[in-house]
């Protein structure tokens, strides 16, 4: 991974975005949904705020041995991590915004919540990083769908700019996984991806089960939902495969993502 690269467009991506304006009446009523929508985004909210402890100790690991073996761009592996969590973390803090703007109440713990956070630190690095950009592929569906269909302005503008930065994200874990993607052998690849379906199969309806009513609410149903999950799955299922069209490759070799819009 181009660290240096990553770096760089973090820090450019800091303070390019217009808050709304907060203090703008809520344009949706409770026959809206807008309770339904709080409480959606003050799950999302609770996401988004880990602290990502366990991740940079795996960074920190992952990092000394990137010195070790002399490999270059990887040094600075800690800091490009540290950026990404600090967007997460920007996104904690809108999303906080957000369901106060539309009366709801922020909560301290869900049970989704709870199975993501045990999950993610059953194994090493690369599988903390897979349960993160599995919540990521949702995340980019999400976002994408109610920036297009949210009855409220404000809610609209927060999930466009979240939605960008979850397909900055998405870039940053397919330059991460394609290294070790390609230097699989054709059965392990094959073996990682059943595994990245079965875990994104179960993840998709969990969150459609808490998240339904909400998005519901809001005209999305569960097709468009889906489809947009496994679209954002299958591109970068694509990407990171060894037979990725040259021209991402290079990008991804000269650090440079091939990016894509949000889910539409
Ligand atoms: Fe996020
Ligand atoms: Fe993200």
């Amino acid at each position: 991974m181009n660290s240096p690269h990553w770096i760089a467009r973090f820090e450019k991506n800091r303070g390019a975005w217009q808050e709304p304006d907060w203090s703008a009446p809520c344009q949706m009523s409770l026959e809206d949904g807008r309770e339904e929508l709080a409480r959606s985004f003050a799950t999302f909210q609770l996401g988004e705020t880990g602290g990502g402890t366990r991740l940079m100790r795996f960074v920190r690991r992952e990092q000394e041995r990137a010195r070790k073996e002399g490999r270059p761009h990887e040094d600075s592996y800690e800091r490009a991590f540290h950026l990404f969590l600090g967007e997460e973390h920007y996104h904690a803090e809108i999303l906080a915004r957000l369901v106060h703007y539309l009366g709801g109440t922020l909560i301290r713990r869900h049970w989704l919540n709870v199975i993501f956070r045990g999950v993610r630190s059953l194994l090493g690095l690369e599988f903390n990083l897979q349960v993160l950009l599995t919540a990521e592929l949702i995340a980019e569906a999400y976002y994408g769908l109610l920036h297009r269909f949210a009855k409220d302005p404000v809610a609209r503008a927060v999930c466009g700019k979240i939605a960008h930065d979850e397909v900055g994200h998405i870039s940053f874990q397919v330059a991460f996984f394609r290294p070790h993607h390609i230097a699989r052998s054709r059965a392990a690849a094959a073996l990682w991806e059943w595994q990245f379906w079965t875990l994104l199969f179960f993840t998709e309806r969990a969150v459609w089960l808490v998240h339904a009513p909400a998005l519901k609410a809001s005209d999305i149903c569960r097709k468009r939902f889906r489809d947009g999950v496994f679209r954002a799955a299958r591109s970068f299922v694509s990407r990171i495969r060894r037979d990725a069209p040259a021209r991402l490759a290079h990008h991804l070799k000269s650090g440079t993502p091939g990016e894509q819009s949000p889910a539409a």
